[in-house]
C-alpha cells in the first residue's frame, strides 16, 4: 500500500486487532504473567537512562504481534524518516518538523543541507548562551545599572509550558540567585500580582512567540511595558535592556521595538509545541546554565538516535504509541493518564496535553478526508501521592479502565532516602493493586478491587537534564508514532483558529454580538451589565 492511498483501517494487521479486541474481555494481566515466566524481560526496553516496564498491560503475544504488524503495514518507517530529512511532512502549512535537528549534531547529517542547517542551529544557540552566560554571571544590567535578578518569561502555550516544565523539573541545577517567572494567561491577576513583587530595575521579560502575533502574550507584554513607564519613568521599555524578544518572527519583534541583538531567533520549521530545545528555551538555559541545558539536548538527541535506531519492537516511543492505539481504537478505552511520582514532574501532564492533543486531536486524514476511526487519546494527570488521595478511587473501582503511565527517578538527590522509598513504594504498590486486585467477601461488593487496569513504568535512573530530554523527546516521538499510523497531520493546530476569530469579533470596537448565539448573547449581556 502506498502512503497516499493508505488508511489504519484497511490494513490486515487493523481486522487483526479487531478481532483479537472481540476476544480481550477474557484476558488477565495477571494470567499473561503466570504463562509466560519471562514477561517483565520480554516486555521491558531501555534507552539510555530510561527504563520502560510495559509488561503490566493487557498485552498479549498475538496482540503485540499484531501492534508490531500495524507499524509495519502503516508508513511509519518512511514518515519518519521524511521527518528526519526535512520533507514538508507538514502539508497544511508546507513545513518541515524539524523540532530534531535543534539537538543533532554534525555527525548526524546526511547531507550539506542537513550540515548547514544544524550550523545555523548551533549559532542560534550560541545566542542563548551568550545572553545566559551574561544574566547567569550578573552582568546583564537593567536601565539603572543594577544587574538582572528576575526573569519573567511571557508567553503561551508551547513558549511557556515547556521552558516552566523544564525549570521546575530542574530545580536540583538552578542558579541560586535568579528567580523565573512565567506569565502566560491573559487574565489580569496573574501578571498584576507577579509584578507587584518583583523589583522593575532588576527585572528582565523574556517575550516568548514564534509568530509574535499572539493576543494574550502582547497585552501581557503591553502591561509589563506600562509597570516599567509607571515605576522606572521608562518610555518603550521594550527598546530597553529590561526586554529580550525569543521568536521565529524577528520582523515582528523588530517593529514592536525589541533592539535586533536583543532578538533570540529560531526556525520556522521548529513547532511551537516543540520549541523548548530553541531560543524559547531561554529561561532554562538562565535557570540551570547553558552546559546543563545542552545535556538536556543531548538526551533528547539520545532518544532520537534511538527512535530512529531500534527495531520496532524495543523502540520505546513505538511501544507506547502502539499500547495507546491498541486502548482507544480497540478496547475503546477513553482516556489516558500520566502520573509523576516526582513532584518536580507536576507540570507534565499540561506539558503533554499541549503536546499530544494539539497534535493528535485532529479528525482529517492526509488526504483531506474525514477519518472513521478515534485519533488523539484524552490525556490528564497528577502527580503521586497527590492523586492517591484523589481521583485513584475511580481508577481501582469506577467502571472505566484509565491505563496510565507511572513516571519516576530511582535516585533523587534533593529528597531523602526515606522519603524517597516512601514515595516509590507508593507507586509499585498502586501499579500492583491496580493489576491484581482482589476479591471480596460474601456481601462486601464494596470492597472488591477488580484489577486488570493496565499501566506503564518509567524509570529515570535520575532526573537530570540530560534524562529529562530524552523523557521530553520519548513522548514527542510517541505522538508523532501515531500521527503515522492514524495518518493524520501531527503538526498543525487549525482547531484553535476559530475561538481566536470569535474572541476577536466579540472584542472588536463595534462588537458583533449580532451574529453570535443567543446564549452567548445573554451571558456577553450579563457580563457587561455586572462588571
Ligand atoms: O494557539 C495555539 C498556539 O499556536 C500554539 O501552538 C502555540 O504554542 C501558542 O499558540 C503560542 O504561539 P506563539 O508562540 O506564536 O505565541
Amino acid at each position: 500500500m502506498n502512503d497516499k492511498s493508505y488508511s489504519p483501517t484497511s490494513t490486515l494487521a487493523w481486522s487483526n486487532l479487531e478481532t483479537q479486541a472481540s476476544v480481550a474481555n477474557g484476558v488477565r494481566i495477571t494470567e499473561l504473567f503466570d504463562a509466560d515466566p519471562q514477561r517483565v524481560e520480554n516486555l521491558s526496553v531501555t534507552s539510555g537512562e530510561l527504563y520502560l516496564d510495559f509488561s503490566k498491560n493487557l498485552l498479549s503475544d498475538k496482540v503485540w504481534s499484531a501492534l508490531l504488524a500495524l507499524a509495519g503495514q502503516s508508513p511509519l518507517q518512511s514518515h519518519r524518516a521524511a521527518m528526519f530529512s526535512g520533507e514538508p511532512i507538514n502539508n497544511t502549512e508546507n513545513r518541515a518538523v524539524l523540532h530534531a535537528a535543534l539537538r543533532a549534531e554534525l555527525e548526524d547529517a546526511n547531507s550539506n543541507a542537513e550540515r548547514n542547517r544544524i550550523a545555523q542551529v548551533k549559532e542560534q544557540l550560541q545566542a542563548v548562551k551568550r545572553a545566559s552566560d551574561k544574566i547567569r554571571a550578573g552582568q546583564w544590567l537593567g536601565s539603572t545599572g543594577k544587574a538582572i535578578t528576575d526573569v519573567v518569561n511571557i508567553g503561551i502555550g508551547g513558549s511557556d509550558l515547556g521552558p516552566k516544565l523544564a525549570c521546575a523539573a530542574l530545580e536540583e541545577y538552578s542558579h541560586a540567585e535568579l528567580n523565573l517567572h512565567f506569565i502566560s494567561n491573559v487574565d489580569g491577576a496573574e501578571i498584576l500580582t507577579t509584578l507587584k513583587r518583583l523589583n522593575p530595575e532588576t527585572t528582565l521579560v523574556a517575550l516568548a512567540s514564534k509568530t509574535f502575533t499572539t493576543q494574550e502574550t502582547l497585552l501581557n507584554a503591553k502591561t509589563a511595558i506600562n509597570w516599567f513607564a509607571d515605576t522606572l519613568g521608562l518610555d518603550n521599555a521594550q527598546s530597553s535592556s529590561h526586554f529580550v524578544g525569543l521568536t521565529a518572527n524577528p520582523d515582528n519583534a523588530m517593529a514592536y521595538g525589541i533592539p535586533e541583538d536583543q532578538i533570540l531567533e529560531f526556525a520556522e520549521w521548529v513547532g511551537g509545541r516543540y520549541s523548548l530545545w530553541s531560543s524559547i528555551g531561554l529561561s532554562i538555559a538562565i535557570s540551570i546554565g547553558f552546559t546543563q541545558f545542552e545535556q538536556m539536548l543531548a538526551g533528547a538527541r539520545e532518544m532520537d538516535l534511538h527512535f530512529q535506531q531500534a527495531p520496532l519492537e524495543s523502540n520505546m516511543p513505538v511501544i507506547m504509541a502502539l499500547l495507546g492505539i491498541w486502548y482507544s481504537n480497540f478496547l475503546k478505552v477513553e482516556s489516558t493518564a500520566v502520573i509523576p511520582y516526582c513532584e518536580r514532574l507536576l507540570l507534565l501532564p499540561s506539558y503533554l496535553q499541549q503536546l499530544d492533543m494539539e497534535s493528535n486531536g485532529k479528525s482529517t486524514a492526509l488526504n483531506g478526508e474525514p477519518v472513521d476511526y478515534d485519533t488523539g487519546a484524552i490525556l490528564w494527570g497528577q502527580t503521586g501521592t497527590n492523586g492517591q488521595h484523589a481521583f485513584f478511587q475511580l481508577l481501582h473501582q469506577g467502571t472505566r479502565t484509565v491505563p496510565i503511565d507511572f513516571i519516576a527517578a530511582a535516585k533523587d538527590n534533593l529528597s531523602n532516602e526515606e522519603h524517597h522509598r516512601v514515595l516509590l513504594g507508593n507507586m509499585l504498590a498502586q501499579s500492583s493493586a491496580l493489576m491484581t486486585g482482589q476479591a471480596a467477601s460474601e456481601g462486601q461488593q464494596h470492597r472488591f478491587y477488580p484489577g486488570n487496569k493496565p499501566s506503564n513504568t518509567l524509570l529515570l535512573k535520575q532526573l537530570s537534564p540530560k534524562n529529562f530530554g530524552a523523557l521530553v523527546a520519548l513522548y514527542e516521538h510517541k505522538v508523532f508514532v501515531q500521527g503515522s499510523i492514524w495518518n493524520i497531520n501531527s503538526f498543525d493546530q487549525w482547531g484553535v483558529e476559530l475561538g481566536k476569530k470569535m474572541a476577536n469579533e466579540l472584542l472588536g470596537e463595534n462588537a458583533e454580538t449580532a451574529k453570535f448565539d443567543p446564549s452567548t448573547k445573554a451571558l456577553f449581556a450579563y457580563i457587561a451589565n455586572n462588571s
